[in-house]
């Protein structure tokens, strides 16, 4: 696996090569999840490149960015075991080079404004920053992104429209664990304790799916909140919505694609998690 660590280099290795390039963005901390990313831009792909950068612009909480799992080394390990070709692991005076206390800002719009964008502010402008230098630095035709984080790929779909970049974006379903707790690189945190209990969130959104035709949203979300408060979780949104748009639902309208959307924190973990509903 080729490792590059700068722009430039990037740039005069793509200037010799002509080729399908699939990109899997990342933060390290690399589990299955994106693994089957690597896979699925191997199979579609001449050349896969994978970046670790974890990306100061995107943690609204300094905390989070202090504890956030750092594992290069079995990180490497894993992209080569998955044959990946190119590791671009860029410093982040070379990703932002003014610094990053003011970057440019997007029109994230409506998408900014509920779930995430309303409990996490400035991260999606964080998230839209850094894909939009890492798409201009690998120029990829496509790109992988994992349903788990549901909101984002619709943010960075819009922002790729926006900026009228060419590439295509390609979500791919969220991994879990036997206990159905998705896999996310958050969970390195979690005691063996927490990552039983985290899969009560999976079972949560797992009663809603399966009694949605015959309960009301408003009861169901009632019982699925208590039973994560008794468990010790702080839950910060339980929330159905249009799947496209996002736009909050209060009632299971079938007439719409439906999407439950939940953030709710254990052990100071922050953790989402999402399931379609029909
Ligand atoms: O999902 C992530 O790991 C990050 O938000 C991303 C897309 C790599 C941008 O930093």
């Amino acid at each position: 696996m080729l490792i590059i660590k700068s722009i430039t280099e990037m740039r005069k290795f793509l200037e010799m090569k002509n080729m399908r390039i699939g990109f899997v963005p990342t933060m390290g901390a690399l589990h299955q999840g994106h693994i089957s990313l690597i896979d699925r831009s191997k199979s579609e792909n001449e050349l896969t490149v994978c970046s670790i950068f974890v990306n100061p612009t995107q943690f609204n909480d300094p905390e989070d960015f202090e504890k956030y799992p750092i594992t290069l080394e079995a990180d490497i390990e894993k992209l080569v075991d998955a044959k990946t070709d190119m590791l671009f692991l860029p410093l982040v005076a070379d990703m932002y080079p003014n610094g990053t206390a003011n970057i440019r800002q997007y029109e994230i719009g409506f998408l900014n404004t509920v779930l995430d964008g309303e409990h996490r502010p400035g991260h999606f402008n964080g998230v839209c920053a850094i894909v939009h230098l890492l798409l201009n630095a690998v120029k990829p035709h496509s790109l992988y992104l994992g349903e788990k984080d549901f909101q984002q790929c619709l943010v960075i779909k819009q922002m790729i429209t926006q900026e009228k970049i060419s590439c295509e974006v390609i979500t791919c379903p969220t991994l879990r664990a036997t206990n159905g707790l998705a896999m996310s690189s958050r969970n390195q945190r979690l005691s063996d304790m927490g990552k039983v209990k985290a899969g009560l969130i999976y079972e949560c959104m797992l009663l809603v799916k399966n009694n949605f035709s015959n309960e009301s949203f408003e009861h169901l979300k009632i019982i699925c909140e208590a039973k994560l408060f008794d468990a010790g979780f702080e839950t910060e949104y339980f929330q159905l919505a249009d799947a496209n748009t996002l736009q909050p639902l209060i009632s299971f309208d079938v007439n719409k694609h439906l999407v439950l959307l939940v953030a709710s924190k254990l052990e100071g973990v922050r953790l989402i998690d999402n399931m379609r509903l029909n």
